[in-house]
């Protein structure tokens, strides 16, 4: 269709307060699926790779554009003070006034608008050359939303609740608070909202009767599902919002060939990604920015955060991995914790109450129990004993310990860093090093054993008197 090649704006409302969320976070930024409520409706709005995408913040603005700093082509526009919807898109005139072309207007609290249905908006509001174009939908319970006036069946104006007759209430067809605009009438059109309601706020759906006094076509599109366009409002409408967006993603992976034992307890969030056959045990958290590779086992209460887990690797139960690379086939846990800056290479083993920080530990390389290592790079082979520890910290800088390829590390031996093991040498059980140990060499820094013949029943013997 070559009417919707016009330009295309998007500009998304976020200066309101969000007052009944009763919270002193901005209600846009508060999460769903790992994501703030506003980086969901940019990400939409992204995908209609729009001329520009404008953003009006006002309550905790420093915040709100903090939160949306690193996305692309997206800048933010202050309203000070939030005198309505109408003058919130009247905020916008610097930036858009002489462009041509259409105005996608966006909710900051409305994440799970999809972008085919703001396609359709667009194409819709350019097929019947609209001035205006509101998006609507059917709700069993309209409570709280403008309600669609219409006349011989076109739209005639929208009625907010509290300005509602009883007849006007009782209608379902509801305001989405998602429209298109002709940008060249708009803000001509916007300067005429007057504030002569019960909030004395300048209402932007009072727009569709200043068009229609004009003569100007006023347009509606209606959307099938009432959940696509529902707003968050409460902690509770969060929390439900919450559970729906988890899952669809669930949902997703599923239907491109991940197991998963209960979706219900299987937190995916949106921007993290599994392959095919790799399956999700009950009670995983996969965050943020996370990768989990093809034919993996994720272990019922492990939880993986901004990390990579290549293929055929194993994350047994309760694990804790943050911005942590696990190699393939790599085996870890029960009870592991993958700090940030780990690595692992391929079939790497870490076991259970075993600590990573900042470590790299080669193919093949085994810490199986009770250890800590960390600000270490370890080679390929390498067994570390039972409840090795690396010193790292001397109270006031971090220090690196290095285990060449093929090392083995007794059991409960602190490596007192900086200090290199060479390749192939050994320490022995509860040893102490504190200096250098050469390739091939064996160590041993512990005291010699004592014994003493016949103490212990001297002893005994003692006592009984
Ligand atoms: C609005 C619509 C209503 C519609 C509903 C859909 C108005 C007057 N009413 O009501 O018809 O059914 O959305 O959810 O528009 N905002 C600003 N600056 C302001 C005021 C609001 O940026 O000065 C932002 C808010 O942050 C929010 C959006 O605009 O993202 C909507 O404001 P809100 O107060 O939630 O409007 P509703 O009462 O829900
Ligand atoms: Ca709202």
């Amino acid at each position: 269709m070559t009417e919707t090649s016009a330009a295309l704006h998007v500009l998304v409302l976020a200066a309101g307060k969000g007052t009944r969320m009763k919270s002193s976070r901005p209600k846009v930024l508060h999460a769903i699926g790992g994501l703030p409520l506003i980086s969901h409706v940019l990400r939409t709005a992204a995908a209609l790779d729009p001329v520009s995408i404008l953003v009006v913040v006002g309550h905790e603005a420093e915040r709100v554009e903090a939160a949306v700093a690193g996305m692309p082509r997206v800048r933010c526009i202050r309203q000070e003070p939030q005198l309505g919807t109408g003058h919130a898109v009247l905020q916008s005139e610097p930036q858009l006034a002489g462009c041509p072309g259409t105005l996608l207007l966006l909710s900051g609290d409305v994440p799970l608008l999809r972008a085919e249905t703001l396609q359709a908006l667009a194409r819709h509001h350019a097929a019947r050359d609209a001035a205006a174009t509101v998006l609507t939908t059917e709700l069993g319970d309209p409570t709280g939303y403008g309600r669609i006036v219409r006349e011989h069946g076109r739209m005639a104006r929208i009625v907010e609740e509290r300005d509602a007759s009883p007849e006007e209430r009782a209608i379902r067809e509801v305001n989405t608070g998602v429209y298109a605009f002709d940008l060249a009438p708009l803000f001509g059109a916007l300067r005429q909202i007057a504030t002569g309601n019960s909030q004395g706020e300048y209402y932007l759906p009072d727009l569709v009767e200043i068009y229609r006094r004009r003569g100007a076509p006023v347009e509606t599109l209606g959307v099938a599902d009432p959940e696509e366009v529902r707003g968050v409002n409460t902690q509770a409408e969060l929390a439900a919002m919450g559970t729906r967006i988890r899952a669809a993603r669930v949902a997703a992976l599923m239907a491109s060939g991940v197991t998963v034992v209960d979706p219900v307890t299987t937190y995916v969030d949106v921007e993290s990604e599994v392959g095919p056959d790799t399956v999700l045990q009950p009670n995983v958290y996969l965050e943020g920015r996370t990768r989990i590779g093809t034919g993996c086992e994720i272990h019922a209460g492990t939880r993986v955060v901004d990390s990579t887990v290549e293929d055929g690797a194993v994350l047994l139960n309760h694990c804790v991995v943050t911005q942590a690379h696990v190699g393939p086939g790599a085996i870890v846990g029960p009870f592991a914790r993958l700090r940030p800056e780990t690595v692992l290479g391929p079939a790497a083993h870490v076991g259970n109450f075993v600590e990573l920080k900042k470590t790299t530990l080669g193919r093949g390389s085994k810490a199986n129990h009770l250890t800590y290592l960390g600000d270490a790079t370890i080679g390929e082979g390498v067994n570390i004993g039972a409840g090795t520890i690396t010193c790292n910290y001397d109270g006031v800088l971090k220090h690196r310990t290095v285990i060449e390829d093929e090392a083995f590390i007794g059991s409960d031996s602190q490596l007192v860093a900086p200090v290199r093991i060479g390749r192939g040498a050994y320490v022995g059980a509860g040893s102490s090093i504190t200096r250098d140990v050469p390739p091939d060499a064996l160590a041993v820094a512990r005291a010699d054993q004592v014994i003493k013949e016949g103490w212990a029943a001297r002893r005994r013997a003692e006592r009984k008197k």
